[in-house]
């Protein structure tokens, strides 16, 4: 875990820059894989807010974590192109199989479930999205071997 001191350095290295936030937050993921509970305080000291501030919007972007993600991030498409396409079954489907609720990680640590909301697939939905890469037309079948091939 990152020392009190490497965050607050990371923190005063972004303090100049206008809406320095989402700099810091993002600086603090990349260095740590997560934005770990103990930098809250130090953030909202830093910029003068309170800890509720900086927690609603570490939770408000959900590519902010507080605990790290899994070995793969999975994300399915929530929009609605896709749900006309089965895109609920799919999603459905894929929390009962990993066991997990949205943004949870399996209890191996291999796979992280997002909702996303368009991918730029609609003509081809269900979209789905596996480390980046996305996917079209991606039925529960599909899906399950693309769990499976990241370790679910
Ligand atoms: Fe799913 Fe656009 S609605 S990719």
């Amino acid at each position: 875990a990152p020392s009190d001191q490497d965050m607050r350095a990371i923190i005063s290295d972004h303090l100049h820059l206008e809406g320095a936030l989402l700099p810091i937050l993002h600086a603090l993921q990349n260095a740590c894989g997560r934005i770990p509970q103990e930098a809250t305080p130090l953030i909202a000291d830093a910029l003068n807010i309170s800890k509720a501030e900086v927690h609603g919007v570490i939770s408000f972007y959900h590519d902010f974590r507080e605990v790290p993600a899994g070995r793969h991030v999975v994300k399915i498409c929530r929009a609605e192109a896709c749900q006309a396409v089965g895109g609920n079954a799919l999603a459905e489907a894929a929390l009962a199989r990993l066991g997990v609720e949205w943004h949870g990680t399996t209890g191996n640590g291999a796979v992280t479930l997002e909702p996303v909301y368009c991918l730029g697939l609609c003509a081809c939905g269900p979209a789905a999205m596996v480390d980046g890469k996305v996917h079209g037309r991606v039925d529960e079948v599909r899906m399950a071997k693309l769990l499976a091939e990241a370790g679910a």
